[in-house]
């Protein structure tokens, strides 16, 4: 397979566009579209192909309600941390999309599979999670280049997850994916937009 000049132009024109989006449309999303995340997912690279992510589609009203009130109560906890305008402008952020988000999912790690038989890892542990979060990257771009907008949560504490869940055992909660049409599309960051936090050039220096 090779690739041309447009392929480049598009796939960085579709990571500008990719953001977190915070602001959801109610209408549900097609399960061809599902389907198509799931591809990208299974197409992520991993450490000893371990492929330790695991996803659970959550639909349950009742968790999804209890996900919103643990989202509040973290939230609220983590405000406490931060005084004077710094606390200020933390209040004025929307950090979830969980009221309006049509699709839902909850994404885990193993910490220690089989699958694998422990290549790669040896020194580096935190591989399998690395693993998973380049699984979680490879969806929000599937997502975003059919229209769709996910934000990711990480505002929860993840045992609590695992339990309201019921995991098997070795599943380490990694993150709660909201998805759906967004209300808006943008290619700035909401944070560097509020003025939280701009970006800045990370370093990528010749040594
Ligand atoms: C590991 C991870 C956890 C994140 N957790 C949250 C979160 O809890 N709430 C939120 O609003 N955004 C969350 N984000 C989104 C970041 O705030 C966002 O990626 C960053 O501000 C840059 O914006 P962009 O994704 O639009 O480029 C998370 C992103 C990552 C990669």
């Amino acid at each position: 397979m090779e690739f041309g000049e447009d392929q480049i132009t598009r796939l960085l024109s579709l990571m500008r566009w990719r953001r977190d989006v915070r602001h959801f449309r109610t209408d549900p999303v097609p399960e061809v579209a599902i389907d198509r995340m799931r591809e990208a997912v299974a197409l992520a690279p991993s450490v000893g192909n371990a492929r330790p992510w695991r996803v659970l589609r959550v639909e349950s009203p009742g968790i999804r309600a209890a996900v919103r009130d643990e989202f509040a109560r973290c939230n609220a906890a983590a405000a406490e941390g931060y005084a004077g305008d710094r606390r200020a402008a933390y209040d004025r952020l929307k950090l979830a999309g969980l009221e309006a988000a049509p699709l839902q999912l909850a994404v885990f790690c193993l910490e220690d599979p089989e699958t694998g038989h422990g290549l790669g890892r040896q020194t580096m542990p935190e591989t399998l999670r690395q693993s998973a979060a380049m699984a979680v990257y490879a969806l929000w771009l599937a997502a975003r280049a059919q229209n769709l907008g996910l934000g990711m949560v990480s505002i929860l504490e993840p045992r609590r997850i695992e339990t309201l869940l019921g995991v098997p055992a070795g599943w380490r909660f990694l993150a709660w994916l909201c998805i759906g049409y967004p209300t808006f599309a943008d290619d700035t960051p909401l944070l560097h937009r509020s003025g939280w936090q701009e970006n800045s050039e990370p370093a990528w220096e010749a040594v």
